[in-house]
């Protein structure tokens, strides 16, 4: 019988790196693929010192997306676990995803992608349910901490017997935030992509902000006020409650700048809805950008950035019923250490087969526990 491996696709690139560093740490032994042997090689070399023991230092595999066989020559069984920071997505992702779904693998990315997450769910998740796999999209700071507080506020609604009809879930950062080649690469790509919303029970199109923003109550003398953004809650938070009709996700990193920014952003929704501008002209651009890899703040950057992803859960006629706070490490501490728990626990329990949100993966207590033990908790 095969026995189980856990596949860290893109593991020479910045998030890569400290993914495979998070689970080498944790002794997964994984198998850190890339695109050159010498760069993974030399990877490996560097992190097996960091393994709790010689049966767990990490291997490697060399596969590329433009050679779609080599990238499913990484899986060898359903019990595999492959996890991808190969990005842009839109322009890359796709290979990883059809290889664990042939295999009936599991599969886990640090995707924050709209139009990526919104196919894993529509199209994939239909196939995946086919053959076994389960895939399990955007497993990083974009977008599971939104998942957990939104979960954990439904679960404070239901406890004090008030049904929700909306959540709300702001992402925000504390303190100085540096981006890497690869988040730059990806924004570029969606500038002009359509997104989503869940409004009146329904996964509705929507090409821009439109010039709305909303205002979390974080305090802190600060104005904490976001655009809204499609993430993975949309899709995921109702299949929780299915009394919820409405579900926006709110991205506040542009501080006193976001209500330009929702005005740049309607503007670019109408540029983006003329036929042939939308995906040809960010593609090319994310292309552009891609051609950078591996770069991105160093530990001292990333310890200056703390994260704070708040759920506000209100009923049918906006009464605000109960609110979570999150905080914890950065973003790119956070999904190196997310995509190393969840391959783990990918490896070890059972997920039904199909695209999954980290709450209908793994369960909320399950969830809530290994942020914790990462740092990421509730403070209110
Ligand atoms: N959701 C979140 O919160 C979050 C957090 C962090 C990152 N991300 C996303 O994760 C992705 C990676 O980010 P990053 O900062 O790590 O970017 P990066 O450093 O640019 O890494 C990109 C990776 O893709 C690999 N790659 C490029 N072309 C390839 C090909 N043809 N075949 C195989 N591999 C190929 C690169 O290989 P080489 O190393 O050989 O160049 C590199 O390992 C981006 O899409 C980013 O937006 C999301």
């Amino acid at each position: 019988m095969a026995t189980m491996r856990i596949v860290l696709f893109g593991a020479t690139g910045y998030t890569g790196r400290l993914t495979a560093e998070a689970m080498v740490r944790a002794g997964l032994a994984p198998v850190l693929a890339g695109r050159h042997h010498d760069a993974v090689a030399r990877l490996a070399d560097r992190l097996a010192p960091l393994s709790p023991s010689r049966d767990a230092e990490p291997r490697i595999a060399v596969a590329d997306v433009a050679d779609p066989s080599s990238v499913r020559d990484l899986l060898e069984s359903p019990s595999d676990v492959l996890v991808s920071t190969v990005g842009p997505f839109l322009e890359l992702g796709a290979p990883a995803v059809e290889a664990a779904i042939d295999a009936g693998a599991a599969y886990l990315d640090s995707t924050g992608e709209p139009p990526f997450i919104r196919r894993v769910f529509d199209e994939w998740g239909p196939r995946a349910e086919d053959t076994g796999a389960r895939l399990m999209t955007a497993f990083g700071y974009d977008y599971v901490p939104g998942n957990l507080a939104g979960a954990l506020t439904l679960r404070r609604c239901r406890e004090i017997g008030l049904p929700a009809a909306r959540v709300d879930v702001g992402y925000f950062i504390d303190g100085k935030f540096a981006i890497s080649s690869g988040t730059r690469a990806s924004a570029a790509g969606v500038l002009l992509a359509p997104a989503y919303a869940f409004s009146r029970g329904t996964v509705v199109e929507r090409r821009s902000s439109g010039g709305r923003t909303r205002t979390f109550a974080l305090g802190r003398g600060r104005d904490w006020t976001g655009l809204p953004v499609a993430g993975s809650e949309h899709l995921s938070l109702p299949r929780l409650d299915p009394a919820l009709t409405d579900v926006d996700v709110w991205l506040g990193w542009a501080g006193r700048w976001t209500k330009p920014a929702s005005y740049a952003g309607a503007a670019l929704g109408t540029l983006a809805a003329i036929p042939g501008i939308g995906s040809g002209a960010s593609g090319w651009v994310s292309r552009r950008a891609a051609r950078t890899t591996g770069v991105g703040p160093d530990a001292a950057a990333r310890s200056s950035a703390r994260t704070i992803v708040q759920a506000d859960a209100s009923d049918a006629v906006g009464r605000a019923l109960a609110s979570v706070r999150l905080e914890g490490p950065s973003p790119y501490d956070l999904t190196a250490d997310l995509l190393a728990w969840g391959a783990a626990m990918a490896s070890t329990h059972t997920v039904a087969p199909g695209a999954r949100g980290p709450v209908d993966a793994f369960g909320l207590e399950a969830l809530e526990r290994g942020c914790s033990d990462m740092g990421l908790v509730a403070v209110t």
